[in-house]
Formats: C-alpha cells, sequence, structure tokens
C-alpha cells in the first residue's frame, strides 16, 4: 500500500508554528504524515493526540510513529466527540488543532472497504466498521426519492433521479461493480480525460454513510473551545461543500476569533507535480481570540 503524502504540510506548519513544550491534536491521524511532522517540530517534549475513526489506519500509523513513545497518543473516536476525548487526555487548552478530512489513500486502496469505483468490493464505505449503517442498507433499502436526493445534494450529481432510478431497478446490488453498472446504465462509459461517471455516486454514499458533513460541523464547533486562547485551528478539505462549512462557521465562530486565511489556501504548483491528490485540497485557519 502506498504511502499517504500529507498535503500542504508546509503551510500548515507554518500556521500553526509548533514549538517545543507545546500541545497538538491531529484529528484525522490517517498514516500520520502530518502528526509526524508536528512531533519532529515539538521535539523533546511536545505532545500530540492522534484522533481517528479508522481501526486500520490507527493500526498503521502507531506502527510508523512508534519512535515517538509516549508524545504521541492514539485514540480511535469520531472526531465530532474531540471536546470529549480532549478532556480525557488532558489536552483541553491545545495550541491547535488540525483536520485534513476525507479519506485516505489506504482506504481508498483497500478494495474490500467498498470505497473505490476502481476496485471491486463489498458495499461498505464505512470509516468506523463499528458503526452499523453500512452503503449496502442504502443502495438496497432507501426510497428512489432518498437516494436521489443524496446524490443531489451530496454529490451535486445532477443525473441524480436517473441514477437512483437505475439502482432501484438492479436491486439486490452486492458489490461496487453493481453500483458502477447501475451508475453508467445511465451516465455511459468513462471517457479517457473526464471524472469517472460513478465518481460523485460514490462520493455522496460515502459522505451519506459517514455523516460527514454533520461531523465536520460538530467538530468545529467543539475545537473552538477546546484550542486555548490564541490557539489555532487548521481544517483541509477536499470538496466545495466541506470546504463551504467550514469557511462559514469560521466567519460565525461559536467562540470569540478571527480568519487568518483571508483567501483560501491551495497547494502549489510544485506540490502538485509531486501530489495530485493535493489538487482539490483547500486549507482554512482560524485563530482563538
Ligand atoms: C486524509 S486522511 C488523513 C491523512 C493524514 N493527515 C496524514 O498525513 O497521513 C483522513 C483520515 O481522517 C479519518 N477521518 C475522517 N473522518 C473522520 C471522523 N469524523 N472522525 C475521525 N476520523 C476521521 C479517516 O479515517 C482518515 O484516516
Amino acid at each position: 500500500m502506498q504511502a499517504h503524502t500529507p498535503v500542504l504540510l508546509d503551510e500548515v506548519l507554518q500556521f500553526l508554528n509548533p514549538q517545543p513544550a507545546s500541545r497538538f491534536i491531529d484529528a484525522t491521524l490517517g498514516a500520520g504524515g502530518h502528526a509526524s511532522a508536528i512531533l519532529e517540530r515539538t521535539s523533546p517534549d511536545g505532545r500530540v493526540l492522534a484522533i481517528d475513526q479508522d481501526e486500520a489506519a490507527i493500526e498503521r500509523a502507531r506502527e510508523n510513529l512508534q519512535f515517538f513513545g509516549s508524545r504521541l497518543e492514539v485514540v480511535k473516536a469520531n472526531f465530532r466527540d474531540i471536546a470529549t476525548v480532549a478532556g480525557e487526555r488532558g489536552f483541553l487548552g491545545a495550541d491547535g488543532i488540525l483536520a485534513d478530512i476525507g479519506i485516505s489513500s489506504m482506504l481508498l486502496d483497500d478494495a474490500e472497504r467498498g470505497f473505490s469505483f476502481m476496485r471491486e468490493g463489498q458495499l461498505d464505505m464505512r470509516m468506523n466498521r463499528d458503526q452499523e449503517l453500512t452503503a449496502d442498507e442504502v443502495v438496497n433499502t432507501y426510497g428512489e426519492k432518498e437516494i436521489a436526493d443524496i446524490l443531489f445534494n451530496l454529490g451535486e450529481e445532477r443525473r441524480s433521479r436517473a441514477i437512483a432510478r437505475s439502482i432501484v431497478r438492479a436491486r439486490p446490488l452486492e458489490t461496487t461493480t453493481d453500483l458502477v453498472r447501475a451508475v453508467q446504465r445511465v451516465m455511459g462509459a468513462p471517457r479517457y480525460g473526464k471524472i469517472h461517471p460513478a465518481t460523485r455516486t460514490f462520493q455522496a454514499l460515502r459522505i451519506h454513510v459517514n455523516d460527514e458533513l454533520g461531523s465536520l460541523e460538530a467538530f468545529l464547533d467543539a475545537s473552538m473551545s477546546v484550542v486555548r486562547p490564541a490557539g489555532r485551528l487548521a481544517v483541509i478539505s477536499f470538496h466545495s461543500l466541506e470546504d463551504r462549512i467550514v469557511k462559514n462557521r469560521f466567519r460565525a465562530p461559536v467562540v470569540a476569533g478571527r480568519v487568518l486565511t483571508r483567501k483560501v489556501v491551495t497547494a502549489t504548483d510544485e506540490e502538485l507535480r509531486r501530489n495530485p491528490r493535493a489538487r482539490s485540497a483547500k486549507l482554512r485557519v482560524w485563530e482563538r481570540a
């Protein structure tokens, strides 16, 4: 499996400015790219509390980051519960918080988890495998209108109704391949140079299954009280729906503070050459008063 290259790393470090003896929270540990950079900058005694809801990511990051010993604490949780987790681990008043939301290349590459339209797997799409709702339940049991609304609202898919109808007709769907076929019956085959016809459908289902927008809102509100005064909250998002939520929450915060990124920060050409995944990444940073 390919390692996850941390996106906008220089920019994140510039804004969070980690120093020795400080405490940071990485709310989306993933493969640990950002966390290890923060641990290096806070050496020898700074601490990082890292959260992820995916057990596989946690196991791998624990292994990769062993070197940092007790300076790193890892907790399996949804980041919407950041206040509780931070309270339990002595991280209230943290110097900074980072969230790099979305899916890791590790999850995408794991066919079995069902996130990829390029690989055949179960219709799962749960980031947290203790959760009950799966993509299978959505495509096989939800009403046609409900599916269409999910595709339209969370995937910005213009052919949502036709795709929903095709999904309902194709029941029972068993694998990601069945789902791709149902979508392609409406959208046609993949075309060179265009995004894959199932991209928006997969994205929408994933966001729904994991309640990603609800988690993000709860996380942003909670984090503003978890960072110390003058502490910073940095959020990297990958689609417009998420970025809109971040932008609006930062403008109307539940705790007094100000936006440091008047213009959203995106990857430099140099980074894009090294890491095409950074293409849609958007960083916004907020500072508590
Ligand atoms: C893009 S990856 C993070 C990569 C990481 N910054 C790195 O450098 O390796 C996003 C991670 O966030 C996790 N994640 C997404 N939503 C989450 C949530 N609501 N709560 C906890 N973890 C979440 C995913 O499981 C995934 O491992």
